[in-house]
């Protein structure tokens, strides 16, 4: 007998294209990150779209391995590289290096206990996930008002840290990419330009003494506050382009926090806040990776209010699918976006 309740007919959304073959058409990996979320129909969408996963939360440092004595936490993540795995998709680890997960028992003031330590840690990690494809060494190092992050490593060590992990994440995956990642490098406000200029500045010290990177990470949390600059990211990219490296979106998404409760017409500003940006920045080949910070608002992190900036009230829809599975304007807003990409 039925409840009466309606049932939701579901329709699983897997939409007409698949962002991940608009992307390789193009010479561009299309990635999401990922939480290992159970639900089917969702990791069907994932597998879908996506050529490439990032686990959202579970490779960070001090989830892996909290204290000193604690055994590596490995199993989370495990379960994420297995769907990738299961699913022809390749794994990029992120993240060795993170302030907001440190793991303090490799703090010290000794370079060569450090050395030991955080060098141990890197080895253990890269050597668990041999098949990464791509690893974010660092993540959000760089400084807003001062070059570098007040980070205790990064502020006792400095550049000599840098060039460490650099070095040592080249010896353990002589094939992967390394990446340095960051946050508000798309941004245009006064208080964010700087810190494109000490990325800059971080970029061409560690070309002077040969330290070996392939990539540079702009997260892509477009803020509907602080607005991204699509003009002002161009320059920067090319600006990293000019030092041989290549540009990864590596973490896009659009945080409706300040945009109107009326859901139609706040889904019509984040598609359009999507395709200004990504046409703007696909329109260089040196961005060869793009990764959405969530696919879905099913599983999501500004959904979860887990982000700074928060809606005052109703739910977010930062996601180009929305909580049903369902595609929303953002997703063609991002077809378009790809099919008008050059190739690279
Ligand atoms: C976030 C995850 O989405 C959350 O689930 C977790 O609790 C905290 O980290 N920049 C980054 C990502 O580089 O690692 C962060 O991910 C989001 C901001």
């Amino acid at each position: 007998m039925s409840s009466g309740v309606p049932t939701i007919q579901i329709q699983e959304a897997t939409a007409s294209h698949s962002l991940g073959e608009l992307g390789k058409a193009r010479g561009l990996e299309i990635g999401c990150a990922f939480s290992g979320h159970a639900d089917a129909r969702y990791r069907r969408l994932l597998a879908h779209h996506s050529r490439l996963v990032v686990p959202e939360w579970q490779l960070k440092p001090r989830f892996l391995r909290p204290r000193r004595v604690s055994p590596y936490n490995f199993g989370p993540c495990d379960a994420i590289a297995g769907f990738a795995a299961s699913n022809g998709m390749a794994f990029h680890g992120h993240t060795l290096f993170w302030h907001e997960e440190p793991i303090r028992w490799a703090h010290g003031k000794s370079f060569e206990r450090v050395k030991s330590d955080y060098g141990g840690f890197i080895r253990d990690v890269m050597h668990h996930y041999p098949q990464a494809v791509s690893w974010d060494v660092f993540n959000e190092i760089v400084g807003e008002q001062e070059p570098l992050r007040d980070e205790f490593l990064i502020s006792t060590f400095g550049l000599q840290f840098i060039d460490y992990c650099l070095r040592l994440a080249r010896e353990n995956s002589p094939t992967a990419r390394l990446v340095i990642n960051d946050y508000n490098l798309e941004c245009s406000s006064d208080w964010s330009l700087p810190k494109q200029d000490h990325m800059l500045r971080l970029l061409d010290a560690l070309r002077a003494i040969d330290s070996p990177l392939h990539a540079i990470g702009i997260q892509g949390h477009l803020s509907s506050v602080y607005r991204a600059s699509a003009a002002s990211t161009v320059r920067f990219i090319d600006r990293i382009a000019d030092l041989g490296l290549d540009v990864f979106i590596s973490e896009l998404d659009v945080n409706d926090s300040t945009m109107p409760a009326d859901i139609a017409v706040r889904d019509g500003e984040v598609a359009a806040y999507y395709e200004e940006f990504l046409t703007a920045v696909l329109s260089r080949r040196s961005v060869k990776r793009l990764v959405l910070w969530g696919i879905s608002d099913f599983d999501n992190w500004i959904v979860r209010r887990q982000t700074q900036e928060k809606r005052r009230s109703g739910k977010a829809r930062p996601a180009l699918f929305d909580d049903q599975l369902q595609p929303k304007p953002a997703f063609d807003a991002v077809v378009r976006a790809l099919e008008s990409a050059p190739p690279r």
